[in-house]
This record gives structure tokens, sequence and C-alpha cells, in this order.
């Protein structure tokens, strides 16, 4: 591992990444970002892990959310805010609910390169490359647009350099206010399930008006007054990551300085190709996507490879495989990390392996899907004697129309109101609070508190 090079990916079969054709433009870019700031630093990467390693042992919840693809056009402070406090809000009814601290991630601040399903895409007779995110070219369906540009580089670290620093404002700048508690359920009106939010809001919203008498508010308090929230994306493209990769003046050793946070997408987990050889040499968290085509032999090799000395926190392993196919390979792949005696964090992505196709023909996710998928998750868990870590979503703060269902029901003829995503459709506000209630009422059940259960 001493020898290991930032470059050595370069020598490594790569797939799902651009082929630039203007090789002089490329490394003139790839140098001018070299020379940047790196965005995170190596104590907050390291902090992230002493606290995942929490989350392994079932002491702490990872809550990691975000868009699928953050894009150039939607970029603005509205919706960085928005997208933060519902995370916010997330965590903390899941804190009420189970009684237990969560650890925030965004999919934020560097989630802009995309794998797609097909390398090149047919309109009208014309073939030309896939969109692959705004950090490699354009969605618009033009030669010049869909042409690779190594230049989307510099607008994409600019974008998440400017999210970042909004993003730590947010979080120890006094915005992190918990007593709006009671407008969160205004949307969940005629429900069923609206009482029961309600009453537990209503509790959160009590907790909170006595800890103010006893004279703990926002002000005084680090833990009311302040978060600490966490970026996270997935390391696809690897001449960003490499020219943001900077040596940890105190310990030597590498790290990604992208985000805190880094995955391996279920597209690119290859055990010799690029983007491992990249992961495994950067001392950053990492995640590892986990699909149904995921061996249980590829496993244990990836997890000596990314993980060799087996520390808590390093590897979080996320699953995605899809309601009513969670049974089928999560125990094939627990009892991998059981007979290795890994160290892993499970979480539970109920988003990728839900994706159809609506009847008006918009890409969408059943809410219902991705709420069986985590039951699924939580009930393996619980079978196994294993600890459910957390959950990752596709999410925004704005009220789109982009996954079917819900308390405030979107159907199938709403998607095409508000579809504003630039890749995978993405929870809108209300979903996510709703969804966030149903996982506290899991996790609770889990830890045996009684207080979480949500509806009957
Ligand atoms: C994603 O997280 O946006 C993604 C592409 O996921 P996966 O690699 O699991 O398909
Ligand atoms: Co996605």
């Amino acid at each position: 591992m001493t020898s290991w090079q930032k470059s050595d990916w370069r020598a490594k079969p790569r797939i799902q990444m651009p082929e630039y054709t203007n090789s002089e433009l490329l490394k003139a870019t790839e140098k001018q970002l070299g020379q940047y700031p790196p965005l995170v630093f190596a104590g907050e990467a390291r902090s992230l892990r002493q606290k995942l390693a929490a989350v392994s042992r079932g002491e702490a919840f990872l809550l990691q959310g975000g868009d699928c693809a953050e894009s150039f056009q939607e970029f603005s402070a509205d919706n960085i805010r928005d997208t933060f406090k519902v995370m916010l809000q997330m965590a903390m009814v899941l804190t009420y609910g189970a009684k237990v601290p969560v650890v925030k991630v965004g999919r934020m601040a560097g989630q802009f390169a995309k794998p797609r399903s097909a390398p090149t895409e047919i309109q009208g007779g014309l073939e030309l490359p896939s969109y692959r995110g705004d950090i490699i070219n354009e969605l618009e369906f033009s030669v010049k647009a869909r042409q690779p540009n190594p230049k989307k580089m510099l607008q994409a670290y600019t974008q998440a350099s400017a999210t970042l620093n909004l993003l730590r404002a947010f979080s120890k700048g006094g915005f992190a206010d918990m007593h709006q508690v009671h407008s969160w359920t205004l949307g969940f009106t005629e429900s069923e399930k609206a009482s029961a939010y309600r009453e537990m809001a209503n509790s959160i919203s009590d907790a909170l008006d006595f800890m103010q008498a006893a004279g703990l508010n926002a002000e005084n308090s680090v833990e009311l007054g302040t978060v600490d929230f966490y970026t996270s994306h997935e390391a696809l493209l690897l001449e960003y990551e490499e020219a943001l990769c900077r040596v940890d003046s105190t310990s030597g050793k590498h790290v990604a300085g992208s985000g805190h946070f880094i995955w391996i997408g279920d597209r690119t987990r290859q055990p010799d190709g690029a983007h491992v050889e990249f992961c495994r040499g950067v001392q950053n968290p990492i995640g590892l996507k986990c699909g149904p085509t995921t061996t249980a032999d590829d496993l244990k090799t990836l997890m000596n490879k990314l993980n060799p000395e087996n520390e808590a926190g390093r590897l979080t392993l996320i699953a995605r495989f899809g309601a009513g196919s969670v049974e089928d390979h999560l125990p094939r792949l627990i009892k991998a990390v059981k007979e290795e005696g890994a160290n892993v964090v499970w979480t539970c992505d109920a988003m990728h392996g839900n994706t159809i196709k609506a009847s008006s023909g918009y890409k969408t996710r059943p809410f219902e899907s991705v709420l069986r998928e985590v039951q699924e998750f939580f009930a393996i868990h619980r079978v196994e004697n294993t600890i459910p870590g957390g959950v990752h979503f596709e999410m925004t703060g704005q009220d789109v129309t982009e996954c079917t269902g819900g308390v405030r029901a979107v159907t199938d003829e709403n998607l095409s109101d508000r579809y504003h995503t630039a890749c995978d459709p993405r929870l809108n506000a209300s979903q996510s609070l709703e969804l966030a209630f149903l996982v506290a009422e899991e996790l609770g059940q889990t830890r045996g508190v009684k207080s979480a259960k949500v509806a009957s």
C-alpha cells in the first residue's frame, strides 16, 4: 500500500468514463484543478470515519441523501437550503423515534458524474454519446452538447465549493433550528397516518420546549444550534478525483479532497478495475454499492482490497436490490461478511433497484416499493442479528413530482407536472419526511424503542 500512487488507476481497465478527444485541454485542466485547494480536509474525513465506526456498532444511524445528479442549471442557494433542511428534519424524526444519533451525509457538492446503461443514445436516426452528468457533457441532444468537455470539471469544482461553503454556514451558523417541527406535517392532511405523524411532531416539539425552558437552546447549546454535515458522491470521474487527491500532512496518507465520503457504483466495482484501484488508496470512508449481481466471492475480494486492516467505519456496503429481491441477495452477502469477520456498515439504497417506466412514459419509482425495500432490509437484519446501519435516498427539498405515491399521492398522470431531475427520479420533501417516520418506526422496532410506533 505504501507504493500506491494516485495515478495507478490509469493502468487498470476503466469503464463508464468519457473518451476525451482533446488531450491537451484535458491535461491543462487536470493541472489547473490539481493546483486548487481540496474541498474537504483529512481531519473531517477521519471524524466521519469515527462516526461510521459508531454506526457499524449500532450506536448511530447513517442518513445519506440528495440528488441523483447535481445540475449546473438547477444550482441555487434555495435548492441547497431546502435539501439540507429536509435532511435535518428526517434526522430529527429518526433521532426522536429511534433514540439514536444520526450521521448526516449529503449526496452533494460533487455528485455530478453518472454511469449509463448504454454508451450512446439514438434519436431520429442520429447516434450521439450518452449524457454522463454535467461534469462531463450536456443533456441537450446535439453533437456539440454531448461532446465530453474537460473544462466542465472546473465548473463542477466551483459549484461544489460554493455548495460546501453554504452547507458549512448552514451547519454551524444557527440555521439548524429545530423549532420548526410543527410546520413539517402541514402537508399531511387527510391521510390516516397524518395524525400519527402529528403526534410524533408534537412530542418532539414538547421535548424541545422543555429543553428551552431548562435553558438549552440553539444559542447556547452546540448540540441544538449546530450539526455536522458531510458530503459524498460516486467517485466515477477519476481524472477529477485524482486531481483533488492530496497527501494529508499529519499522517502522510492520501485523502480524496473531492468529498468526505466517496463510493464505488454498482457498474464499476470490478475488483481489478480502475475505480476500485483509486478508492483503495485514499483514507476517506468508502461506500460500495452491492446489487443483485454482486457475488459473495467478489464481495470478499473487495472487502479485503478496500479495507485490508478491517477498520470499523472505513467501508459501507450500500445494498440496492429492489423491493421483493432483498431476501434473495442480502442474506448471502451478510453470510460472506460474517465468514470474513469483516467490519462494515450496512445501509439500504432503496432507490436504484426500484426504477420503472410509468404508463405516461416517465422513469419513476413507486413510493411503496421504496418503503417495502427498507422494510425488507430491516426484517432481514433482525433475522440475521446484524445491524441495519442506515438508509440512502435520492431526494430533494423541492416539491417535485418524480416518484409516485406517498400520502399526498403523486399519480402517473401527475409526473409531468414538476419532473425536474437530470437523471433518476427523486423523493420530494413530503415523501422524504414520510419515509423518515416509517424508517424511525422500523429502526425503533429493531432497537426496542416503543415510542417509535407511528401507524398501526
Ligand atoms: C447512483 O447512486 O446514482 C447510482 C448510479 O447507483 P448504482 O451504482 O447503485 O446504480
Ligand atoms: Co441515481
